[in-house]
């Protein structure tokens, strides 16, 4: 059966027109990676841009390189990069911070857009830290946080509520949510909406404008493959720009930084968005993950990500594994993963990671496996599939040293 499987595989690697992308990755030898939703694999292009931006720039264009680098207008050029990836205009997006310190610009933006209004509208289960940006608020007594179930989130929305905060896609179920549904139902109730795109950015097709998103913030180093702690972008629809105040008033989000006038005023635009000095190699690292995300392209990446995942659960099936699978089984309403509910999950994923076959644990018993499109082969469906089959009817996730829980799971 292994054999027949390999060689379907094969005919599909071989039809496939992004196998050619999977050579512009560094992916270490015996592995396969299903973990690229948490970070995505080095584009081979990134060590040389780094060095030339580290020897040249740094070490031989010294501080001149703000400007004749253009080390000043990364940010603003990279964000414009991730903008059509996003279904944003190229002056509605900027590359800035970490998504949990964006989230909390733009929840505390929004607040300040609808006076009198203080709820904070998400679901119980979406990605710890978008509900814990809501804690420093409340704290403060500016914001109140709801939690309302999927289903019942439109009917959640009532005049108190000034901003709906949702995950386009679920970090642990890959569920994702109709955004264009959602939004509007947000606005007929006077709320804004906030997306974090985490999940969806750069593996599937996101049109923030048709749906007339307000907000939205998503990560670098998942799907973007800008490096571990890469920075993150936001975007704010530009008929907000002039509306929206965030308050982390540092001097890169003003007007005119270097004049060092004692008086906040903010930019124009998204630039108002930023806060402080920006790290100029973690953005260079993520101009080059863009950059091949932009040159794939995003329908094609969602294409083949659904066959992907399509693929390795008729694998399972070959095999005859009835796992429980969390995900959505149609591949059309769920990310780019599949997850599976076991009550030995984390040392199921530990078996695997001894087998080359790394995925992720998530409390308190999800095996999540990422299918990041750019990279990954059929024959690595095939093969991760069978030892996914193996490592459970053996009994090897069974030996104790895949039970000691590690500081990141
Ligand atoms: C949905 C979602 N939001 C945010 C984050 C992370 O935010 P940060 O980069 O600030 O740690 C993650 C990380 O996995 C995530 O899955």
């Amino acid at each position: 059966m292994r054999d027949a499987l390999l060689q379907r595989a094969r005919e599909l690697d071989a039809a496939d027109p992004l196998a050619g992308f999977r050579d512009r990755f560094m992916l270490p030898d015996g592995v396969i990676y299903l973990d690229g939703n948490s970070l995505g694999a080095l584009p081979k292009e990134t060590p040389s841009r780094l060095e030339c931006v580290i020897r040249g720039e740094w070490g031989e264009g010294l501080i001149r390189s703000w400007n004749s680098a253009d080390w000043i207008g990364m940010t603003r050029s990279i964000g414009a990069k991730i903008a059509p990836l996003v279904g944003a205009n190229p002056n509605e997006v900027i590359a800035c911070d970490s998504t949990s310190v964006n989230l909390f610009k733009l929840i505390a933006a929004a607040l300040e857009m609808r006076p009198g209004r203080k709820v904070i509208l998400s679901e119980p289960g979406n990605f710890p830290t978008d509900l814990y940006m809501i804690a420093g608020l409340e704290r403060q007594g500016l914001a109140q946080r709801r939690l309302a179930d999927r289903g019942k989130l439109a009917e959640a929305l009532d005049a108190d509520v000034a901003l709906l905060l949702l995950t386009h896609v679920h970090y642990k179920t890959g569920e994702m949510h109709d955004m264009a549904a959602l939004t509007k139902a947000a606005h007929d109730a006077g709320a804004l909406v906030l997306w974090d795109l985490s999940h969806s950015g750069g593996a599937l097709p996101v049109d923030l404008n048709a749906c007339e998103a307000d907000f939205a913030v998503g990560c670098g180093y998942k799907y973007l493959n800008g490096g571990p702690g890469a920075p993150a972008y936001a975007f704010v629809a530009e008929r907000h720009h002039e509306a929206v105040h965030q308050p982390l008033t540092g001097w890169f989000g003003h007007e005119v930084p270097f004049a060092f006038s004692d008086d906040y005023s903010p930019a124009p635009g998204i630039d108002r968005l930023q806060c402080g000095t920006p790290p100029i190699l973690g953005l260079a690292a993520l101009e080059v993950g863009v950059d091949l995300v932009a040159e794939i392209g995003v329908d094609r990446l969602a294409r083949k990500s659904r066959a992907l995942s399509e693929f390795f659960l008729e694998v399972l099936g070959e095999w005859g594994l009835d796992l429980e699978l969390v995900s959505p089984l149609d591949s059309a309403a769920r990310g780019s993963q599949l997850s599976f509910r076991h009550p030995e999950a984390y040392a199921i994923c530990q078996a695997l990671i001894g087998r080359g076959v790394i995925g992720d644990f998530r409390d308190p018993d999800i095996l999540r496996l990422g299918f990041a499109p750019a990279y990954l082969r059929f024959e690595d469906m095939a093969e991760a599939a069978r030892h996914l089959v193996e490592v459970h009817a053996n009994g090897e996730w069974q030996n104790p040293e895949f039970n000691q829980r590690a500081a990141v799971t």
